[in-house]
């Protein structure tokens, strides 16, 4: 079924995902209930969800300051985000680590992730006790309402392709755009599916990269996702950067997003400080970054870590013969007409 939108609220088609295919999807991913839907002409992929979320994150409100991180999720995000949130706000570590990220930098799209049951299945689990409520009722909160009731300057995250935001987004907010090498990508989408109750995963990673590059996940298709960033990569409001960049020269990268930013000049000192803070040991330790309070309303299988392995090409474990050939015309295919190169693809090791 195609719905006719009116074009002034929301551009786009949104196209339900074919019946048989929907109902297979739902076997592995359990914690959608209805269906799917793709969206415009690049078939955006989402849960059914997406449909009543459209038109409000397409005219959400921006005001100049907002900082957005944007990126495919899994891509470092969490790892953006805290430096971000640090450099903008003088490098208080203790209100970092006092006030989670997800409400100093709240995630604009979460709620179009869980389903109405999961919701209903939240608030059932989680009555009686007031602080697990409260996060209850954050997590379903509409992603505008989150949004438009915080102060000045907002730090807002999202995984949603820039073409399904606010088209005034770019001229008027700063884009830090992280992006990762893909199959990192898939590895890491896999496991956090696995753990978190508002997915579901099969069990077989081969079974999960084949519905990916099939473009059968969620924000997918990837390429598309990541290039329309790159091609807005020059503008001055846009900064495109990679995982790989903040793992092999994180104080270069910490530099080039201070001046971006138009945050203060770090010091030497605070410099190292953040890399201390945000390297992958303290970071995966960090209760503050680490989801903690989906962990205590139960909806992150407790024995799995958000923050998880944080390596470079760790993908080489899990792909075989087969899958290898695959990403290689995964990637030919989806890169013949850019010149987006990721920087695993310039080493002779990729
Ligand atoms: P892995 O699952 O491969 O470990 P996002 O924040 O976009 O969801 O991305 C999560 C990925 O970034 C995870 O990848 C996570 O471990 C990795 N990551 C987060 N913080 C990191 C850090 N400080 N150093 C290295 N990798 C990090």
């Amino acid at each position: 079924m195609v719905k006719q939108r009116d074009p002034e609220e929301f551009p786009y088609e949104i196209q339900d995902v074919e019946p048989d295919l929907a109902a297979e999807l739902m076997v592995p991913y359990t914690g959608e209930l209805t269906g799917f839907v793709r969206v415009g002409p690049k078939g955006y992929f989402f849960p059914h969800k997406y449909k009543e979320c459209a038109a409000s994150f397409y005219n959400l409100p921006i005001r100049p300051g907002d900082v957005f991180v944007n990126t495919f999720p899994r891509s470092g995000t969490t790892w953006a985000q805290e430096l971000i949130w640090l450099l903008k706000n003088n490098c208080d570590f203790e209100k970092a680590s006092e006030i989670p990220l997800n409400i100093r930098f709240p995630f604009l799209d979460f709620s179009m992730l869980i389903h109405p049951e999961l919701t209903r299945q939240m608030y059932e689990e989680n009555k009686g006790d007031e602080e697990k409520m409260h996060y209850v009722k954050l997590s379903n909160m509409a992603g505008d309402e989150k949004v438009n009731n915080m102060p000045s300057p907002r730090f807002i995250k999202s995984h949603l392709p820039l073409s399904l935001l606010p088209p005034t987004l770019i001229d008027k907010a700063k884009v830090v755009y992280v992006a990762r090498d893909p199959r990192d990508v898939v590895v890491s989408v896999y496991h956090l599916c696995k753990m978190h109750r508002i997915h579901g995963a099969p069990d077989s990673f081969k079974e999960f990269w084949n519905y990916f590059i099939k473009d059968q996940h969620y924000y997918c298709p990837l390429f598309e996702h990541v290039k329309e960033a790159w091609n807005l990569r020059n503008h001055p409001n846009m900064m495109f950067i990679f995982y790989e960049e903040l793992y092999e020269n994180l104080p270069f990268t910490i530099q080039r997003l201070n001046s971006f930013l138009g945050a203060a000049e770090c010091t030497p000192q605070q410099v190292e400080r953040l890399c201390d803070h945000l390297s992958f040991a303290k970071f995966k330790h960090n209760k503050a970054v680490n989801h903690s309070l989906l962990s205590k309303i139960n909806f992150i299988n407790g024995q799995y870590s958000f923050i998880r392995k944080g390596k470079m090409g760790g993908w080489r474990d899990y792909f075989d013969s087969e899958m290898i050939e695959q990403a290689k015309n995964w990637f030919t295919e989806n890169l013949h007409d850019t010149d987006l190169a990721y920087p695993s693809m310039k080493t002779a090791a990729s």
